[in-house]
């Protein structure tokens, strides 16, 4: 029996448990997986500055995200597919990170619909919007996210088409997976996997299926993203969108400082400073390296999140030390569901909180609020020298 202390273990489950063809789905970067790795790579060049004869009784890794109470600066991130890393993912997931005091983003494109999670959860979810064409339909599901009581629409810009990664259309990537004799030889492997998955409430994309008319293929992502996304999302379109919903709105996938500016005009509550797990734009900075950057032309107009490369409590502690005001985690928390389901994912929240307050404790601090960039050190030329 594996003594799992750290991301990494959960991350080897998860593997073993898992059909390869969803464990390439999420472990995936676009193209050649240059900003895929460098998102986690980067965040190790920067350096913690040890701190001793400080009292550390009485610590806290509380804080707040967009008014929020959370029990650590963490929210899970949106993740298509993740019911099918697991039988009845999004819901077990959004209950795991509502027990623990941390947010939960639903995909667009999840397994378990909106209506799934609130029922199951009965309490507010953040809702994360992919705009299609059919303007109707985005409506609708605005207002069923309304009906759901979700706190925040977390609209995502960074993926109007989607980038290419190369394993999921070598493996035919499909929710439900279809049964090729390559999909069947790896599912006859992972029986747990498929036994669960049998009891599951849903294996399509529930928040489209049913909900939309005449479409040619909902299973498969990438058919679905090119034939149904909004090309034209423009920040005209989004204050539209921001108009009607009328609630609290968090942009995620800006990665540069003019566009964080035109977020706080547009009066967003949050941006998320993310490349979208480096699954999109392949050769972008990672999120870490932009993250002072953006800081410089946003930070106090507006609450940054970073998402993208998070494994680790020092990872969370040195986004929010260099003056984030909350992190995003998807594939730290993936690799959980897939490894044990729910307890799955309060272990992978557990490890990093125990991560962060350990490190704060050493760096001699107590609270998340003291976090600075005293803390850190930061090589001089991280963010890059680049011409103009
Ligand atoms: C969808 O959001 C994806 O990155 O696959």
């Amino acid at each position: 029996m594996t003594v799992i202390t750290n991301i990494q273990d959960l991350k080897r489950i998860y593997e073993r448990r898992v059909p390869r063809m969803f464990y390439d789905y999420a472990e995936s970067g676009s193209w050649t997986e240059q900003t895929f790795r460098d998102n986690t790579t980067d965040f190790q060049d920067i350096r913690l500055r040890q701190r001793v004869a400080v009292d550390m009784s009485g610590r806290s890794t509380a804080a707040e995200m967009i008014g929020q109470k959370v029990a650590m600066p963490v929210a899970l991130s949106p993740v298509g597919l993740t019911g099918m890393q697991h039988a009845d993912g999004e819901m077990k997931a959004a209950k795991a990170a509502l027990d623990f005091g941390v947010p939960f983003t639903l995909s667009t494109m999840s397994i378990n619909s909106i209506e799934d999670v609130a029922e199951y959860t009965r309490a507010p979810f953040w809702f994360q919007l992919y705009t299609m064409k059919d303007e109707d339909y985005v409506r609708r599901l605005i207002q069923r996210a309304k009906d759901a009581k979700c706190s925040a629409l977390v609209i995502t810009l960074d993926l109007q088409i989607l980038g290419q990664r190369h394993k999921d259309l070598k493996n035919g990537l499909s929710a439900p997976p279809k049964l090729t004799p390559k999909t069947i030889a790896n599912l006859a492997t992972k029986w747990r996997w498929g036994i669960e998955m049998l009891g599951a409430k849903r294996r399509n994309f529930g928040n489209i299926v049913g909900h939309v008319q005449g479409i040619s293929d909902a299973s498969q992502l990438g058919a679905w993203t090119a034939e149904q996304f909004d090309p034209t999302l423009d920040w005209g379109k989004i204050a539209k969108l921001m108009e009607q919903w009328g609630g609290k709105v968090i942009l995620k996938g800006i990665l540069d400082p003019e566009d964080a500016k035109m977020a706080v005009k547009l009066g967003a509550d949050a941006i998320v400073v993310s490349n979208h797990g480096g699954r999109q734009l392949d050769g972008a900075l990672s999120s870490i390296r932009m993250l002072p950057a953006i800081l410089d032309a946003v930070g106090g107009d507006i609450e940054v999140f970073l998402d993208s490369g998070i494994r680790s409590g020092q990872d969370i502690l040195k986004a929010m030390a260099m003056g984030a005001s909350g992190t995003m985690i998807g594939r730290a928390f993936v690799y959980g569901l897939g490894a044990m389901g729910q307890k799955g994912v309060t272990t992978a929240l557990e490890i990093l909180r125990k991560e962060m307050d350990t490190t704060m404790a050493l760096c001699g601090e107590r609270s998340i609020a003291g976090l600075g960039r005293h803390n850190l050190l930061i090589p001089e030329d991280f963010s890059g020298r680049w011409q103009d």
